[in-house]
């Protein structure tokens, strides 16, 4: 036991703390007052993403208000696309739009020759979290996953069944796989320069890993995601990685077993008994408490995070979401939650 370590590093390591470490994916954002008067100040969203101090200032928000255990970098999977050299901008209301890759030749036109110096911002954003943090508050670098980064590329947007993303995969592999191996170089330099700005632990979101069928889900999601995790730790063998492969399934096991990280993101649909058999084993597990249950609030919410903390409480664990926050929580709820888990002990 290492007691003046961060509770988020000591959980990574395998260790069991009591009460558990606690953040919330997207922790920072609209359902926040003071994040919208900030939102307001930058001419759009990418611009509050590159403009450190703004960034800087949101991310602090949820730890000034809530004492989490651990801040995440603000910033959006996006902009690796956008440093690559597709168009990507974000709509009020419409989320986030790009310019479609629908062609092979075009990814001609992507390159990384100014990723660093696009995502320089970034990187200052994560400098100056590293020295402006309590000393008890963990820093979060993340990327997105190729598959779920790659589905928006090609969609141009946010899609209900990833049609052309997923038809293109299957009508010509070799193509699409030019596309996933560029994001998997291009997002393990990001993360890897994420770590000598000061980034403790990475997550990627591979948000939306679950609309493959099993073969899909292993070529496309876990073998690009255990590469990049892979490329990270011969740069940074000591950085924890968490992976957040939302609606792998059963397949939640592979990920565990093969994917190399010391983390894995539970969906909100996960049965927990099943991840403590299962999974904790392997991995210390963070979650999935339904969002949902956020906006609710009251006596629904009180039994599933209980429910949630007395099933994987005595493990190596991360209390979080099962998805990101959503804008109509109030932070009332968020404050009712932390002080939940705070007090949580085993058998009480
Ligand atoms: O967790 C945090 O607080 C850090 C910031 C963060 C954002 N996006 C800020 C954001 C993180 C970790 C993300 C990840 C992200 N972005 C994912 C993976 C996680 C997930 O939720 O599945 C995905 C799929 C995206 C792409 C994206 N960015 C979408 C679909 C949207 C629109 C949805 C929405 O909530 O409006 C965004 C925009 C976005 N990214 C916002 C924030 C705070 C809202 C934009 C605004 O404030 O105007």
């Amino acid at each position: 036991m290492s007691p003046n370590e961060k509770t988020l590093l000591r959980a990574l390591k395998g260790e069991t703390a009591i009460p558990p470490p606690i953040w919330l994916m997207r922790q920072a954002g609209r359902y926040l007052p003071e994040y919208r008067a900030i939102r307001a100040k930058a001419r759009n969203f990418l611009d509050l993403c590159f403009t450190p101090e703004l960034a800087v200032e949101v991310t602090l928000q949820p730890i000034r208000r809530y004492g989490f255990d651990a801040a995440i970098l603000f910033s959006d999977i996006l902009v690796v696309p956008h440093a690559l050299g597709q168009r990507v901008w974000f709509e009020e209301g419409a989320g986030p739009r790009l310019e479609p890759l629908r062609r092979i030749q075009e990814l001609a036109r992507l390159t990384m020759s100014g990723l660093h110096e696009t995502l320089a911002p970034v990187y200052e954003t994560l400098r100056r979290l590293h020295m402006e943090l309590p000393e008890q508050t963990a820093l979060i670098g993340f990327a997105g996953g190729p598959w779920t980064v790659a589905s928006y590329m090609i969609e141009g947007g946010t899609s209900k069944d990833f049609a052309v993303a997923k038809t293109w995969a299957y009508r010509a592999p070799d193509e699409f796989a030019r596309i996933i191996d560029l994001l998997v170089e291009s997002t393990s330099e990001y993360l890897i320069a994420q770590v000598e700005a000061g980034a403790e632990v990475l997550q990627l979101f591979d948000s939306w890993a679950g609309v493959w069928p099993e073969p899909g889900l292993r070529r496309w999601c876990l073998e690009p995601v255990a590469e990049i995790v892979r490329r990270v730790k011969v740069a940074h063998p000591d950085v924890p990685v968490i992976l957040f492969p939302r609606g792998a399934g059963p397949l939640y096991e592979a990920f565990a077993g093969e994917a190399g990280a010391e983390g894995l993101g539970l969906d909100t649909t996960v049965p927990l008994v099943w991840a403590r058999e299962r999974l904790q084993g392997a991995v210390t597990l963070q979650g999935n408490l339904d969002p949902l249950l956020l906006v609710a609030g009251g006596a629904a919410l009180d039994q599933a995070v209980a429910r949630i903390l007395d099933t994987l409480g005595a493990g190596p664990f991360i209390f979080n979401l099962g998805h990101g926050i959503t804008p109509e929580t109030p932070p009332e709820h968020v404050e009712r939650l932390v002080s939940l888990v705070r007090a949580w002990r085993p058998g009480a």
